[in-house]
């Protein structure tokens, strides 16, 4: 069965809607490993809108023992904060600032070379890396050429479209990485309804699934934080 690993990034978000120090990511962290979460990831994205440096560093020292991921773009900032706080992975991701969310994967042909640069220094840093990317044969082939540890294959379109011709594109792609020597994970847009036939992949290594999580623990707790106050205002 895949690791869960689950993405805190929407505490965050919540946080700084306020700029205030609720709800933290860093307890958040610890309830979704008490809830059995096999590691936890975080997009430390340039312009800081969710998750912040002071949250990446608490999280790489609070929640040792399990799986820490940090997502982020191929920049020297990021190479420089990656290689001081030594996530278990690092997942290099496209980033617009324009963007809601990672809207695709890593253009991996389109800058092999600097790519190929970029991971030898996170290399040498004793990094393990992980390229996101599209479940595209060619884009999967040079990540491999350019010396990532693991792919994550873009599960995006299979889950704004969940049926079987989308699914078998998730699948094959898994298999044509695992078939070169690429570990593989697979994320984004998962949820309740859609991510068992994932899961269901051989040798898929981890989940990374965050929004839908982060949704349904707003609906899961809603009813317990209104009695809570409503105890208090009644007292
Ligand atoms: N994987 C990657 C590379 C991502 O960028 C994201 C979103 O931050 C996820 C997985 C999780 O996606 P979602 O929030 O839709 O579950």
């Amino acid at each position: 069965m895949p690791k869960l690993c689950v993405n805190i990034d929407h505490i965050a978000t919540v946080r700084e809607a306020r700029k205030t120090t609720e709800p933290d990511p860093i307890l958040g962290a610890k309830l979704a490993i008490l809830g059995r979460a096999d590691g936890i990831t975080v997009h430390l994205r340039e312009d800081r809108r969710h998750i912040n440096d002071r949250d990446v560093l608490l999280l790489s020292q609070s929640i040792k023992g399990h799986l820490f991921t940090l997502e982020m773009a191929a920049t020297d900032e990021m190479l420089d904060i990656s290689s001081k706080v030594k996530p278990a992975l690092v997942t290099l991701v496209p980033e617009k600032r324009q963007e809601l969310t990672t809207e695709g994967g890593l253009n991996a042909i389109g800058q092999k070379k600097y790519l190929s640069d970029y991971l030898r220094k996170l290399h040498s840093n004793n990094l393990t890396v992980s390229i996101f990317i599209n479940a595209d044969k060619e884009q999967i082939k040079t990540a491999k050429d350019i010396g990532a540890d693991f792919v994550e294959i873009h599960t995006g379109p299979y889950a704004e479209n969940p049926n079987e011709k989308e699914f078998n594109i998730v699948k094959e792609a898994v298999f044509f990485a695992q078939g070169l020597g690429l570990k593989t994970n697979a994320g984004h847009g998962l949820n309740y309804q859609n991510t068992k036939p994932i899961a269901q992949i051989p040798n898929i290594e981890q989940l990374h699934i965050g929004h839908s999580i982060i949704s349904r623990a707003v609906m899961v707790g809603i009813k317990e934080a209104v009695k809570e106050i409503k105890d208090l205002i009644n007292l």
